[in-house]
């Protein structure tokens, strides 16, 4: 595992191993084959942050018909949450009867969450699913509670697989937590 970091003058300590977040990417790719059996479903991957989860755990659920959308939507400046959701990359046109897994790196606030799924449901879906890397129930502001979570964790700052501090080490393999928080 990498040592420690320091990004934009923090300090990051190692927090889940390459090895920990595959087995939890698995164990949440099983949850979901076994819940869509014998359907067509259709993954919303949230960009930026949910790529590399969104990638690791479609292959893992391994269903053929599967389908995958990319959305982008933005909330946070630095490393906290503005209260304000914008939504930057549109939803696709025709999801009327299809059943929905939205894939995200990290429900915090749950705004994000609450503001995609009321937009999707006004398209008519036949289901809506929410598949999330990590979820920090102690900083949620509407009670939100997604579906499938590979991990619950404090609420603090998280960076890598996929998550950023203003644009980088999103490459990193690990996963590490911001020690002064
Ligand atoms: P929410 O709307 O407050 O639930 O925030 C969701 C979005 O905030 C996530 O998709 C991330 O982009 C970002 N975010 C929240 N917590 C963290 C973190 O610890 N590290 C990196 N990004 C975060």
């Amino acid at each position: 595992m990498e040592n420690k970091l320091v990004v934009n003058g923090l300090k990051f300590v190692p927090y889940l191993k390459e090895d920990e977040i595959m087995k939890q990417v698995r164990r949440v790719a099983s949850e979901l084959r076994r819940d869509l059996e014998g359907k067509q479903p259709l993954f919303l991957c949230v960009l930026n942050g949910a790529f590399i989860f969104a990638a690791d755990l479609f292959r893992e659920i391994g269903i053929n018909d599967a389908q995958i959308a990319f959305v982008r939507y933005a909330s946070y400046e630095g490393t906290s949450s503005t209260g304000k959701v914008r939504q930057m990359m549109g939803l696709p046109e025709n999801i009327e009867g299809r059943d929905i897994v939205i894939i995200e790196d990290i429900v915090d606030t749950g705004l994000t969450a609450d503001r995609m799924i009321a937009d999707l449901k006004a398209k008519n879906p036949a289901s809506v699913r929410f598949a999330t890397l990590l979820h920090k129930p102690a900083s949620t502001k509407t009670g939100f509670v997604p579906d499938y979570v590979a991990f619950s964790i404090p609420p603090k700052f998280i960076i890598g697989y996929g998550l950023d501090l203003d644009g980088k080490v999103r490459n990193l393999r690990d996963i590490y937590v911001n020690s002064e928080d």
